[in-house]
């Protein structure tokens, strides 16, 4: 036992003896855990000191510079987010401790709130469409690959492509060109000297690592136009930027040869959902308001209007446009990574997605945190101890690409 000066109180302390009134109210009676509305009510009757017990449940947790009250309403809203995970899994754990703390940190507290719920049940029948039967009769068209991508492409698949072959595919697109040089010349790459030649940017970054960059970047901004109302381009940027830097600093942690590749599969992983918002603006609009009204997990309410996930629609874009095979199974997969060929590189963005998801950087349109393949996640042999240190990488390297993109 041990006396606490009430200023000094925790919320998740255990209290030793009650504490009364000055009328001889009881105020708590030993053996409850100390709430921060407890801490406020002790503070209004003047109580200077209590006596605690135990250990503590939420100090020995969080961050002891973070105001208890924020923590513990952080807390209390993101459980409820992350209800279609299993909370007593280890990684689970982790990544609910560093995302209430992220969110603390970060002004992110309870934004999930604001979500409209208030739309009105539309019966199944008259809303279901067959999204893969309308492709393959036509009468829905994939967007046209850009030709700027298919030239990279080109350049990825071909083992003799020099630098200069590469530079001189982004030099033709002038805009891509002066994003990409933001970028290389941006805190994210820190570099001492000016860079002002794409062949430059290629020689000290790598042909792989620029082609991917320039890829995404051109491959998202084919979609910039959705309209406001039917989706956030803005929070959607921010949520894939998020997950492909966080699958890159995944797979240089676990030592993967493909960090680029991840990079890329991050960043594009919901692409599908881009193609379904533009397709089916109004039905995407009852398929995210379905999905919050009945807290259902976005891809499988997807599935029940449309018959197929933005997962499949995703893979789809990129089987028509030749992608790299790799991408093509971490972009299907990213839901269900055990399910893949090669598992490793779609938990890795599994993985990613589940920790964006719960930091709460940007929204694709998904309320709740994914589930994770705890299965598929065995095989990474990734210890949740190491998740701090790399999230906390992640999200630096972030904020440095998000000033420069003007997230
Ligand atoms: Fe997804
Ligand atoms: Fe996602």
């Amino acid at each position: 036992m041990e006396a606490v000066q009430t200023d000094k109180l925790k919320a998740g302390q255990i209290l030793a003896e009650e504490v009364r009134d000055i009328n001889g109210r009881l105020l708590l009676a030993s053996g409850n855990e100390i709430q921060s509305k407890h801490i406020r009510i002790f503070k209004i009757w003047g109580i200077p000191e209590v006596n605690v017990a135990g250990t503590s449940r939420a100090t020995d947790e969080f961050d002891s510079h973070l105001d208890p009250e924020l923590v513990e309403q952080a807390q209390e809203s993101m459980r409820f987010i992350f209800s279609h995970v299993d909370m007593g899994h280890p990684a689970i754990k982790e990544i609910f401790k560093i995302a209430v703390q992220y969110r603390c940190r970060n002004n992110l507290v309870g934004t999930e709130s604001d979500l409209p719920i208030t739309e009105r049940e539309i019966p199944l029948e008259s809303r279901k469409i067959d999204f893969m039967d309308a492709l393959s009769k036509k009468k829905i068209i994939l967007p046209e690959i850009p030709a700027v991508v298919f030239e990279l492409n080109e350049v990825i698949a071909n083992p003799m492509s020099s630098a200069a072959n590469i530079a001189e595919v982004v030099n033709r697109s002038p805009s891509l060109t002066a994003l990409l040089l933001k970028i290389v010349n941006s805190s994210f790459y820190n570099f001492p000297s000016k860079i002002d030649k794409v062949s430059h940017a290629v020689s000290l970054i790598g042909i792989r690592e620029i082609s991917g960059l320039a890829m995404g970047i051109s491959i998202l901004s084919v979609f910039k136009n959705i309209p406001k109302e039917v989706i956030d381009m803005h929070a959607f940027l921010k949520h894939s930027l998020a997950c492909g830097i966080l699958a890159r600093v995944l797979a240089a942690h676990l030592n993967s040869p493909q960090t680029e590749q991840l990079f890329v599969s991050g960043l594009l992983h919901d692409l599908g959902r881009l193609i379904l918002y533009i397709h089916f603006p109004k039905e995407s609009h009852n398929i995210i308001t379905q999905s919050r009204n009945r807290s259902k997990l976005l891809y499988k309410e997807e599935q029940d209007y449309l018959g197929c996930n933005h997962a499949q629609v995703g893979r789809q874009l990129m089987k028509q446009w030749k992608l790299p095979v790799m991408l093509e199974n971490n972009v299907l997969y990213h839901h269900k990574p055990s399910g893949a060929q090669q598992p490793v590189p779609a938990t890795i963005v599994n993985l990613a997605d589940v920790i964006v998801n719960s930091l709460g950087i940007g929204s694709s349109g998904e309320r709740f945190v994914p589930p994770l393949d705890y299965a598929a996640l065995e095989n990474l042999e990734l210890s949740p101890s190491s998740f701090e240190k790399l999230i906390g990488q992640a999200t630096h390297q972030f904020k440095a690409l998000e000033t420069v993109l003007n997230m």
